[in-house]
């Protein structure tokens, strides 16, 4: 039915992201520059109030069943527990998931699951300080490892690492990352980095692709696709096996790989996006954005909101169409648009 958020090509908006601020306290290469951004001035954010009622109308109107608070990092928001404790207290009450660099969790896992928090990603490139500190700009690494280890102790359902894989970066860690996060029971998904950081310098053909990161696990271990339906996830999960145990040997857990660019996933995409300043964003690579928050200001009531929502999400390009000749990357990083 048209209460959905639809769009020309069948899709249906079903999973709502939510930028909380566009800042952050890393500097990750392939999302910020070093010196950061101009970033927005606390009153252009969206209040508690404002997020609240922008995620009250997808879920009674558009049918909305999950929302992922993003960044920037989430945790920067003092607000934080409230605006979960808010969106928790929706009816029908949405599932709710962060994706964070997990700086600051140690602190806050426990507060924020009790307000209903259901589950997190953390991003995670590296567990050697060295390459870490490279990739961040941050030496920040036993922050993010102690954030990880308080979410377990918190009974959040599950937390899956984030591993944006890049060549004489991190490449040559895929193994040892995947190791590490086998033994701590987190789904590890490797990244295939896209056209989306703020120096331009992202090179096609100096990416990391599915393929070359299935070779680089193919050393130590067996991967066999996951029979689980996907149902519009980035990620394709494979089953890991030691290679030595062969393929009757016990599964060890699951990988995913995330191939926005190989293998782009944005026939089946159900996701609709609002950037920290309450604007509609259809794809992560759309050019336009569409403003909520300033007729939301001037007194738009909630129907009036729900069209215009509805109106960017028809809009929606078919996909990011990075392969085309014509393809041309957003201005703005991933720091900026909500990840
Ligand atoms: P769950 O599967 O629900 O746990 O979450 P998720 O994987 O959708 O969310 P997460 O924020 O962890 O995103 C992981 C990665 O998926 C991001 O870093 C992106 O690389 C990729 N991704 C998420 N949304 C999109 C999208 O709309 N388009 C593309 N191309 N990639 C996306
Ligand atoms: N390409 C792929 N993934 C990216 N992320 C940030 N920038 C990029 C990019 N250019 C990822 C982070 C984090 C998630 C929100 O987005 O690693 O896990
Ligand atoms: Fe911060 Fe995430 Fe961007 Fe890294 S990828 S700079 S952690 S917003």
């Amino acid at each position: 039915d048209d209460a959905r958020l639809i769009d020309r090509f069948g899709r249906s908006g079903t999973d709502l992201r939510i930028s909380l601020t566009d800042r952050c306290n890393l500097r990750c290469t392939y999302c910020m520059p070093a010196e950061g951004l101009p970033f927005l001035a606390p009153p252009s954010l969206m209040s508690i109030d404002e997020i609240t009622r922008f995620a009250r109308i997808a879920v009674t109107e558009f049918g909305v069943r999950q929302v992922r608070f993003t960044g920037g990092e989430p945790l920067l928001r003092k607000d934080l527990v409230e605006i979960i404790r808010a969106v928790a207290a929706l009816e029908p009450r949405p599932e709710i998931s962060m994706t964070t660099n997990a700086i600051g969790l140690s602190s806050r896992a426990e507060a924020l699951a009790e307000a209903g928090l259901d589950r997190i990603n953390v991003s995670l490139d590296s567990i050697e300080p060295e390459t870490f500190a490279k990739i961040t700009r941050r030496p920040f690494l036993s922050r993010v490892l102690a954030g990880i280890d308080a979410v377990g102790a918190a009974g959040l359902v599950s937390t899956k690492i984030n591993a944006v894989l890049m060549p004489g970066i991190n490449d040559d860690q895929a193994v040892e990352l995947l190791e590490w996060a086998l033994a701590g029971g987190h789904q590890l998904r490797f990244i295939e980095q896209m056209p989306l950081d703020a120096d331009h310098v992202w090179n096609r053909d100096s990416m990391i692709t599915a393929d070359g990161i299935r070779e680089r696990l193919s050393v130590r271990y067996l991967l066999s696709p996951d029979e689980a339906p996907r149902d519009g996830a980035p990620a394709e999960l494979f089953q890991v096996r030691e290679r030595t145990a062969g393929p009757a040997g016990p599964m060890l857990g699951l990988v995913g790989i995330i191939a926005s660019v190989s293998e782009p996933f944005c026939s089946d995409c159900r996701r609709t996006r609002l950037t920290a300043e309450g604007a509609v964003r259809s794809c992560l690579f759309s050019h336009t954005e569409t403003d909520l928050l300033g007729p939301l200001r001037d007194g738009a009531d909630d129907r009036e909101i729900a069209d215009l929502w509805r109106g960017a999400m028809w809009a929606k390009p078919s996909g990011h169409n990075m392969n085309s000749a014509g393809f041309e990357q957003p201005d703005r990083p991933m720091s900026a648009i909500g990840g």
